[in-house]
């Protein structure tokens, strides 16, 4: 069986038929940018330039980084949120009793509570520190390497730089400045591969591979979807691309007001793909006041939380709808929890049912629910749940982002707005530099003080 995309709902009886017309008249000359950019290297997300440097660079490092228990990884934004929605889905065991394999622990704020309970208890001579920043000068995670090599060489001395690896830009940032002072090991972020594009490079490869997850299979995936959607945009059906038609369908939702899209997971294991999606939908198309909202939802969790809103709030949402194959599929015969063949009388029609006809009856139950109360919804169906298919789904959400963001006229890449508030903290730290941002401070906080207690 093939991952499929549903359509049938794509609508909800309230979007005009031809809204989606503008984005495929532009189908053509989308193509003609695609094929463009990707000959000039700027969308590797596509056709992954970097996999044979990766694929010889990576496999050296892994017996090291494997013979230590815990990897603490230090990167934030697109640098942490792959890697953490990878980890959940394929090597869950760390949040579950009676782990005893490898634990990956994704430092990606700046508590200070935690890092210190983290560097109190972690060894580190059974450590290895993974330091991933594409600029090499993100303060959250420059500051949070400056405290754990300190931490690394209070016990390991001059060993200390057998625990670390800095995945980085090749040529520029203090990162790569480290490298070469220190002769650290380091792995490339490529060229125009930004954070949020970037988990299937070694930014969550390492990771992955620290975790023993297959990924090559998540590349795989991805390049497939890259694949296919370069040989369209070659053979002019691009129009009919699932990632164009899913961008062709954001941009009419957005067109006719639904400024937000639910990302609805109902495989479980793979819930942290929200937050992932979150990040690269809000990050790459909140530009010029265009974009829709992305809101990450968990099934079957938030049928008793958010689902509520979805379903009877404001009319602004589309949906994704994301599921796994039926149990049938997921739980062979004989496998896996079952009800007994006597349940209590109000629940015997559960009686010798696998427990995971729950998820399926109740994804059927909410999908129908949304698609009633009119909300356009698009179902986007795995095959299976394996790290080629998580390889695929990715691959497919960044080129759908990618694309919605061209038709909205902005651009998906940069992330300009994040920026001032980046510099105001860093003036607010005293960084040299910054006298306009010094100043504005000032006024900013001198309006402040109409405050009230509670
Ligand atoms: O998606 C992005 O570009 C951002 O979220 C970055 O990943 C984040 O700001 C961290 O940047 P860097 O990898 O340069 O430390």
């Amino acid at each position: 069986m093939l991952h499929q995309l549903d359509w049938s709902h794509a609508s909800g009886g309230r979007l005009p038929a031809e809204a989606s017309a503008p984005a495929a008249a532009r189908a053509a000359a989308m193509a003609a940018r695609l094929l463009e950019e990707t000959a000039q290297g700027r969308l590797p997300f596509l056709n992954f330039p970097f996999r044979s440097r990766l694929e010889r660079e990576l496999p050296p490092l892994l017996p090291r980084l494997r013979a230590r228990r815990h990897m603490l990884l230090l990167g934030i934004g697109g640098s942490a949120l792959g890697a953490r929605a990878l980890q959940r889905a394929f090597a869950p065991g760390q949040d579950e009793p009676g782990h005893d394999g490898p634990c990956l622990w994704i430092a990606d704020n700046v508590c200070e509570a935690t890092l210190a309970r983290w560097l109190d208890r972690l060894e580190p001579g059974d450590t290895s520190v993974v330091c991933v920043s594409k600029s090499g000068g993100t303060i959250e995670t420059v500051a949070q390497y400056l405290l754990v090599r300190d931490w690394l060489r209070a016990t390991l001395g001059e060993g200390w730089r057998e625990h670390v690896l800095l995945v980085t830009d090749d040529r520029k940032g203090f990162l790569r400045e480290e490298a070469a002072a220190h002769d650290l090991p380091s792995l490339e972020v490529p060229d125009h591969l930004g954070g949020r594009y970037s988990a299937l490079s070694a930014v969550g490869l390492v990771p992955a591979a620290f975790l023993g997850i297959d990924w090559q299979g998540l590349l795989d995936g991805a390049s497939g979807v890259g694949g296919s959607l370069l040989d369209a945009a070659r053979q002019g059906t691009l129009a009919d691309h699932p990632a164009f038609r899913l961008a062709a369908w954001a941009h009419a939702l957005e067109a006719c007001a639904y400024d937000q899209l639910i990302f609805f997971c109902y495989l479980p294991q793979w819930a942290a793909f929200g937050p992932w999606f979150a990040q690269l939908w809000a990050e790459s198309l909140g530009k010029e006041g265009t974009g829709s909202q992305p809101l990450p939802a968990t099934g079957v969790t938030d049928q008793h939380s958010i689902n509520q809103m979805f379903l009877d709030g404001p009319r602004n949402k589309g949906c994704l709808f994301l599921s796994g194959p039926d149990v049938e599929v997921r739980q062979p015969a004989g496998q896996g929890l079952h009800f007994a063949a006597a349940m209590p009388e109000r629940w015997q029609w559960l009686a010798g049912r696998p427990f995971g006809c729950l998820l399926d009856a109740e994804g059927l139950g909410t999908r129908m629910a949304l698609c009633r109360s009119g909300v356009p919804l698009v179902h986007l169906r795995m095959a299976d749940a394996s790290p080629r298919a998580a390889g695929a789904l990715m691959g497919l959400l960044e080129a759908m982002t990618l694309l919605t963001g061209w038709l909205n006229g902005i651009n998906p890449l940069d992330q300009p707005a994040v920026e001032l508030g980046k510099r105001l903290a860093n003036a607010r730290l005293g960084a040299p530099g910054l006298p306009e941002e010094e100043r504005a401070m000032r006024e900013f906080m001198a309006q402040e003080g109409q405050c009230q207690t509670f």
